[in-house]
């Protein structure tokens, strides 16, 4: 019997709905000209709202109306393309949010944030998302996912285990892996002292990932006291920057010395201002951390930088030209690590560590599961600020088995 189908669609600056949309077909589909023999379709599972959606729902990225959203999905296989081989109907599987072709030079080198054949205007795509190479959004009830074979990774649980631990591994498709990129990339380590900017979901997992590494201690400034709350929750000391303009200064009482080894941006370029009366300031974080840093360390940067932003304050942030204190980073021999996460790099290693419980995300970011028909909302109090990783549970079996 086939299911109908609906999805979460960008109507334009703060507006989301849930329209019907097409059922998913392998056979003789196309998506950006090319033909899903090597995909699936899925039985969508989990499907998350992230920071990066509410970049193109704010209006603040050249997102057309019209584009079907999410590019967070867990998923159940329920038909697998002619020229799939070892993906099998049944499957449950986690979607990396990059797509990515498996046969390219940087598909080869793990580089998958940026495939070289899955998008013809420039390296990298997504589903769902603006730029990203037109890929439908995997925030429906079906979703197909091309060269499945690749991108695919299946969970080696039996069902019931999956089912009881979806919420932390729906945090597999992007927030984990991007976290944990930003740590790794920064050179977190056993010991390591870190900032972390931002206390969304991609700031929390991201501390959640320091601890794994087995950092000493991770600050997490932010201007949400909420968010901040969550943070301590569960181990991190923490900044409130609308309170705090200096973060050194801040450090320095936490730490006894004014810097970090490692700081990760998990805010992109909608960053604000510190202290009480911060506007939008899209440099301030990356600067912030080439200051905070010592010498000789790195800094991670998975928060989000644009090409256009409609919406930026000034001309030269509506090109992405911003005002970075390059020299002082450069004098003091940091290293950045920009870019999407390449998920598959670390996502594999990531399920390990939920399946076997040396990791708790889901309590972490606060995940909470809504019915796929309640994104608009989920959508408006994340905006708002909540401190929750909204999982969206298109079939109602996430609620049901929690
Ligand atoms: N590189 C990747 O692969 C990747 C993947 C996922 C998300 N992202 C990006 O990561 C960023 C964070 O995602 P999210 O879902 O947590 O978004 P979010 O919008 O929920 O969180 C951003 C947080 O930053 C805070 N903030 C604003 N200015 C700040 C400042 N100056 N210092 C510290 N905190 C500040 C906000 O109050 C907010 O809590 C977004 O830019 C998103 O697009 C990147
Ligand atoms: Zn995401
Ligand atoms: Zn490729």
């Amino acid at each position: 019997m086939v299911d109908t189908n609906c999805g979460v669609v960008y109507q334009g600056p703060g507006e989301v709905t849930v329209e019907d949309l097409d059922f998913p077909k392998l056979e003789l589909a196309e998506q950006n000209g090319r033909r899903l023999q090597h995909g699936v379709i899925l039985k969508v599972l989990a499907t998350n709202i992230c920071g990066s959606d509410q970049h193109m729902v704010r209006g603040r990225t050249t997102a057309p109306a019209g584009l079907t959203l999410g590019h967070e999905i867990t998923g159940e296989v329920i038909e697998t393309g002619r020229d799939v081989e070892f993906i099998k109907n049944g499957d449950l599987v986690s979607v990396p949010f990059n797509i990515a072709c498996g046969r390219c030079r940087n598909c080869k080198e793990r580089h998958t944030g940026v495939c070289e054949n899955v998008n013809r205007e420039r390296p990298g795509a997504a589903y769902g998302y603006v730029d990203m190479g037109g890929w439908h959004g995997g925030q429906a009830r079906y979703a197909v996912v091309p060269y499945a074979d690749f991108n695919l990774l299946k969970f080696p649980a039996d069902r019931d285990t999956v089912m009881a631990k979806l919420p932390d591994l729906a945090m597999l498709s992007d927030i984990l892996p991007t976290g944990y990129h930003g740590a790794y990339t920064a050179g977190v380590t056993t010991g390591s002292t870190v900032y972390v900017a931002g206390a969304g979901p991609v700031g929390l997992a991201c501390a959640t990932a320091c601890l794994l590494l087995g950092a000493a201690v991770v600050i997490v400034g932010d201007m949400n006291e909420q968010r901040l709350a969550q943070a301590r929750g569960f181990g991190c000391e923490t900044i409130d920057l609308s309170q705090h303009a200096d973060v050194g200064e801040q450090i320095e009482q936490i730490l006894g010395v004014p810097e970090v080894d490692a700081a990760v941006d998990c805010v992109g370029f909608e960053a604000r201002g510190h202290g009480p009366n911060g506007g939008e300031q899209p440099a301030v974080v990356l600067n912030t951390l080439m200051d905070i840093t010592r010498a000789a360390g790195r800094v991670g940067v998975p928060g989000l930088y644009v090409t256009g932003d409609p919406g930026a304050s000034d001309e030269n942030a509506r090109v992405g030209q911003l005002g970075l204190k390059l020299g002082l980073g450069w004098a003091k021999s940091e290293s950045l690590t920009t870019g999407q996460c390449p998920v598959m790099s670390y996502n594999r290693q990531l399920m390990m560590a939920i399946l076997h419980d040396r990791v708790h995300v889901a309590r972490n970011v606060n995940a909470t599961v809504i019915p796929l028909d309640q994104a608009p909302q989920g959508y408006a109090e994340f905006d708002r600020g909540a401190a929750r990783k909204y999982v969206l549970d298109p079939h109602g079996l996430v609620g049901a088995a929690a």
